[in-house]
């Protein structure tokens, strides 16, 4: 089975999320179930720079396809590549004029989306979709599997060709964030290369715009998002953007798939950024790694503190604009805040000011850092992720596998992963974290509460840590899932 992996991140190269974390886990893991897979990003330099040697495959098509003009592009050809340390070979897209720029592979340093945007990303769609049409001679996929909008239109184009009765590879598309959907101006629409007909509320219009999350939604084969909650929730208007209705109609595709976590990168038994190893039976070193991250941070050097801490994107999604008003409660009760995020100016001002107010009890980085987040995610007694949604999150799984105890509100994957502390969880020896509900302090709170509850019971702690230490949520599981929707797509593919 030929899979080609379309995305935009893949960890370590280029990582502005957990998207780079699951290309860089699920893809090797599609591959450990008997796939072929070969990746398709962008040149971006970051990724492209690493490159350990690079062999021209070919231009992208131009002129004329059979339902009308192909997408207008600056010059653009395919080159596969290998990566240092990783497999898999990986197309990358080259096009000077559209990745060539310094940063983030979305946003100009003005923080505001590139504004070609449209055109950046039709590109790799177009090139995930020509692919399927034998743009290499020596490969091509039996299935094309995308993720997120940047590689919305891959769906699109490869149905375009299917309507010409040209062979096509199927297509499934996995959402990691509904609320991203590259929505662009109804102009952009003529260059983009795609039948006229399709600017149409049954095709990928969506309110007058452009929608490349719409386009993937209606013309992938599959649908899958990142956990069985958020693909319930998404069919339902609070959390469906819009698109709630397609996703009900497309109910029979659409399925979630839990993500998994890089053993290699997030394990405690051989993360060389720890500064003594640790697991379920040697808890030493993650009292080693508490004091250092109390250090880090320049949090009072005490043992006894329930230290919280959070690894996040500073943005209204994560629900860490509740944080502030819990603070002076956490604190009174003794407990301390390592946070490390960045985004949201107003956000990042709040915690630096928390910090200010509470000398050696609350400490915050911001910034992007991978070290500091592991020394987080060992260090931490707590991993805080409230949010407003999440489709599936990663930092909670890290956490479990560190025996930091998340403590998350009920929605999309952190309701599939956490079991609260509840007295019947407990007593069943089943309950791995704090879980609330209500998006509020008060709710925050009262998970914060049950937190500190529990720490004062150090057996109950340590046999609740030893359970969330024992989960695994492995990348093999969700590739046999993926490979199994494969196998119904295409029965006969080797
Ligand atoms: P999202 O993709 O919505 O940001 P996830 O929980 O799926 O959320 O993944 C976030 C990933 O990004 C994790 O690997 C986390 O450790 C990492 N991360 C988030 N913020 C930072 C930061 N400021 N510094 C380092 N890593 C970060
Ligand atoms: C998105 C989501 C996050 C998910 C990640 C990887 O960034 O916000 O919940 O874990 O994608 O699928």
């Amino acid at each position: 089975m030929k899979v080609l992996y379309v995305c935009t991140e893949l960890f370590p190269f280029l990582k502005t999320g957990g998207l780079a974390d699951v290309s860089a886990g699920l893809a090797p893991a599609l591959q450990a179930v008997g796939c072929e897979v070969r990746l398709l990003l962008p040149a971006f330099p970051a990724i492209a720079n690493q490159a350990l040697s690079a062999q021209p495959i070919a231009p992208l098509p131009e002129g004329q396809m059979p339902w009308g003009p192909a997408p207008a592009l600056p010059p653009a050809s395919l080159t596969l590549i290998t990566l240092p340390d990783f497999e898999l070979p990986v197309y990358l897209l080259q096009a000077p004029a559209l990745y060539e720029r310094p940063g983030n592979p979305y946003l100009g340093p003005d923080g505001k989306d590139w504004s070609d945007n449209a055109i950046r990303f039709a590109a790799l769609g177009w090139a995930g979709a020509t692919l399927g049409q034998g743009l290499d001679p020596d490969w091509l996929p039996d299935v094309i599997h995308c993720h997120d909008w940047h590689s919305g239109l891959t769906p699109a184009y490869v149905r375009a060709f299917a309507a010409a009765k040209r062979a096509t590879p199927a297509t499934v598309f996995t959402i990691h964030n509904l609320a991203y959907q590259g929505l662009f101006p109804a102009a952009e629409f003529a260059r983009l290369g795609l039948p006229n007909a399709w600017f149409d509320v049954n095709g990928l219009e969506f309110f007058g715009r452009v929608s490349f999350m719409k386009a993937a939604l209606r013309y992938a084969d599959r649908i899958a998002t990142v956990s069985p909650t958020y693909a319930r929730e998404i069919m339902a208007p609070a959390q469906g953007h819009g698109l709630d209705g397609l996703l009900r109609q497309r109910a029979n595709a659409l399925s979630g798939v839990l993500n998994g976590v890089d053993d290699q990168v997030w394990n405690p038994a051989n993360d060389a950024l720890l500064p003594a190893r640790f697991d379920a039976d040697k808890l030493q070193g993650k009292a080693l790694a508490k004091s250092a991250l109390q250090a880090k941070f320049s949090l009072e050097p005490r043992p006894a503190a329930l230290v919280f801490g959070a690894v996040s994107r500073l943005t209204e999604q994560k629900g860490l604009h509740l944080l502030p008003q819990v603070l002076a409660d956490m604190v009174q009760r003794g407990g301390q805040l390592a946070l490390l995020g960045q985004g949201d100016a107003a956000l990042e001002r709040a915690f630096v000011d928390a910090a200010t107010r509470y000398p050696g009890q609350v400490g915050v980085r911001i910034g992007y850092d991978e070290v500091t987040a592991h020394a987080v995610i060992a260090g931490a007694d707590v991993i805080l992720v409230p949010s407003e949604f999440e489709p599936c999150g990663l930092t909670q799984l890290y956490g479990l596998r560190y025996g930091t105890l998340p403590l998350v509100r009920r929605v999309g994957g952190l309701a599939d992963t956490v079991v609260d502390c509840t007295l019947e969880d407990l007593d069943e020896g089943s309950a791995t974290g704090f879980v609330f509900d209500e998006l509020s302090p008060a709710g925050l709170l009262s998970a914060v509460r049950r937190a500190f509850v529990l720490f004062r019971r150090p057996d109950e702690w340590s046999a609740v840590q030893r359970r969330a230490m024992g989960l695994r949520f492995d990348w093999l599981a969700s590739a046999r899932h993926y490979l199994a929707m494969y196998q119904t797509l295409r029965p006969g593919a080797k």
